[in-house]
C-alpha cells in the first residue's frame, strides 16, 4: 500500500469576506493571536506525518512564502538583542516543513486548485487541507483520516454535523451505512439549496484522496458558483471506488468568516497562559457594561 506522504494546501482564494484587509494581504496570513492561520494548518499536516507540502498560491500571496522562508536579518537582530524566545518562534516557522509552491493562474475553484497539484502528487494517495478550518483535537484531524485510509485503502473525507440553517454553506454527504464514526456515502452534494440537504454531515476541509481524482478533474465542468468543485469530482470518484466520510473528533474553528474568526481569536487567547486572566477580566467588564445598558 502506498503511504499518504504529500499534502496540498489551496491558498489562492481572494479572501473577499475579509475585505478590505485582504486587498493587500493574503487571508491565510491573518493572525490568530500571534500565528498566521496557515501555520496552524501546516503544523497539523506535519503532526499527522505528512512529509511534503504544496501550497497552491496566486497573485498577492508572497507573504506566505516569506513567512516560511529563512529570515537572516530578523534572526540576527533578535540574537543581538537577546530575544531568544522570539528567535525560536521565527526559526520554528522556517524549519517546520519542506514546503513547495505553485501558482494557480486563475481563481477557478477548489477542484481546479487541487488539479494544479497533479504533477507534484503523481500516482499516490494524498491529503488536502483547507485553511478556513482549524481543528483542535488530541489526535490531529488529518491523522484520524490517514488512519482510516490505512485501514481501508480508500479516499476519506472529514465531516462534522452542522445545524439545518448552515448546510447550504458546505459540501454535504448523503450517508448510507454508518460504521461507528465512519460512513459509506451515496452522494456528495456541494452547497445544496436551503432545505434540500440530504443530511447534516458537512465536509470540513480535510480530505484523503486517491490519485484517480485527477483523471476526473481533467474533465470536470464548473458547478456551484460557476467554479470547478472538488465535491463534484469526489461524487464521481465515489461511483468508481469507495469514498468514506469520517466524523472526526475535535473542535473545528471556522476562520473563513468574520464571526468564526473572532470566536477563534477569543478561544485561542483564553488558551494562552500569558493572556488568559487579563482577557477574562476584560470580558467580565464588557459583559457588566452591556448589562448596565
Ligand atoms: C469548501 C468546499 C466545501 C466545504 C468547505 C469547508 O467550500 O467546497 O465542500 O464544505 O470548503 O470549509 P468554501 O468554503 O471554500 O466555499
Amino acid at each position: 500500500m502506498k503511504k499518504v506522504r504529500k499534502a496540498i494546501i489551496p491558498a489562492a482564494g481572494l479572501g473577499t469576506r475579509f475585505l478590505p484587509v485582504t486587498k493587500s494581504m493574503p487571508k491565510e496570513m491573518l493572525p490568530i493571536v500571534d500565528k498566521p492561520t496557515i501555520q496552524y494548518i501546516v503544523e497539523e499536516a506535519i503532526a499527522s506525518g505528512i512529509e511534503d507540502i504544496l501550497i497552491v498560491t496566486g497573485k498577492g500571496k508572497r507573504a506566505i512564502e516569506d513567512h516560511f522562508d529563512f529570515a537572516p536579518e530578523l534572526e540576527q537582530n533578535l540574537r543581538e538583542k537577546g530575544k531568544l524566545e522570539l528567535l525560536d518562534k521565527v526559526q520554528y516557522s522556517t524549519n517546520l516543513a519542506d514546503i513547495h509552491y505553485i501558482r494557480q493562474k486563475e481563481p477557478k475553484g477548489l477542484g481546479y486548485a487541487v488539479w494544479c497539484a497533479r504533477n507534484f502528487i503523481g500516482d499516490e494517495p494524498f491529503a488536502v487541507l483547507l485553511g478556513d478550518d482549524i481543528v483542535q483535537s488530541d489526535t490531529p484531524c488529518l491523522r484520524q483520516l490517514m488512519n482510516i485510509y490505512e485501514e481501508t485503502h480508500s479516499s476519506v473525507i472529514g465531516v462534522q454535523t452542522v445545524p439545518d440553517n448552515e448546510t447550504h454553506r458546505y459540501g454535504i454527504v448523503e450517508p448510507s451505512v454508518q460504521e461507528g464514526r465512519r460512513y459509506q456515502v451515496d452522494n456528495f452534494v456541494e452547497k445544496p439549496a436551503p432545505g434540500t440537504a440530504p443530511s447534516n454531515l458537512a465536509i470540513m476541509g480535510r480530505y484523503i484522496l486517491t490519485p484517480e481524482i485527477f483523471t476526473i478533474l481533467d474533465k470536470q465542468q464548473t458547478g456551484a458558483g460557476g467554479e470547478i468543485q472538488l465535491t463534484d469530482a469526489i461524487q464521481k470518484l465515489n461511483q468508481i471506488q469507495r469514498v468514506f466520510a469520517y466524523d472526526f473528533e475535535g473542535k473545528r474553528y471556522d476562520v473563513g468568516e468574520k464571526i468564526g474568526f473572532v470566536k477563534t481569536t477569543i478561544d485561542f487567547a483564553l488558551q494562552n497562559p500569558e493572556l488568559r486572566s487579563e482577557l477574562l477580566t476584560y470580558l467580565d467588564e464588557v459583559m457588566d457594561e452591556l448589562k448596565v445598558k
